[in-house]
């Protein structure tokens, strides 16, 4: 166990709190940079969008930027959420053929689908350094979050936007924070 039971309340109010105030990429890189922050064996944590067979970066926060800003459904651990539409935990990363190696500290990897109307658009991708940091407990809570992101996918998706490859998954976005919020 993981998430202990009495922190994941209090972090899908403050989730809610955030899209409440923050739509599109800016809420995104909000959900990242709290979840980061929250959860010391989130190490890194990134929202990847589905744009036709490809998944792009479109939120992060962590202690560095990927190389994978575009992954093809076919290839790493975050194609294979995609292509099998369910939540993904990789123990060990060495032991995975699909992985796609992003930083030397990483060991363990959660990749949860994001769904609108039953259909994956996205997901949450989060790295660990440890081997086995992730559990049932981490799935079901990053499961309910992914559930409250799909607006904020489907928005971020609207605005033209460039990958964020560069620059702190916490930069707001000047398209993201729609006026009267
Ligand atoms: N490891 C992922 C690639 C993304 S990075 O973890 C940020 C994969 O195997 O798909």
């Amino acid at each position: 166990m993981t998430v202990p039971s009495r922190a994941t309340t209090p972090a899908l109010l403050q989730i809610d709190a955030v899209l409440s105030r923050l739509q599109g990429r800016a809420a995104l890189q909000e959900v990242c940079r709290f979840l980061h922050e929250s959860f010391r064996h989130y190490r890194w944590v990134g929202v990847y969008r589905l744009e036709g067979s490809e998944l792009v970066l479109d939120a992060w926060d962590g202690p560095a930027a990927t190389e994978h800003t575009r992954i093809p459904v076919e290839k790493g651990v975050c194609g294979q959420a995609v292509r099998e539409g369910r939540t993904v935990v990789v123990d060990d990363v060495r032991s995975s053929p699909d992985y796609l190696a992003c930083f030397l500290e990483t060991r363990s990897e959660v990749v949860v689908p994001i769904r609108d109307a039953g259909k994956v658009i996205g997901e949450i991708d989060i790295d660990g350094n440890e081997v086995g940091a992730f559990d049932r407990s981490d799935g079901s809570f990053l499961e309910t979050v992914a559930a409250k992101l799909t607006a904020a996918v489907v928005l971020s998706g609207s605005a033209a936007l460039p990958p964020a490859a560069a620059g702190s998954g916490s930069s707001p976005s000047p398209f993201s924070v729609l006026p009267g919020h």
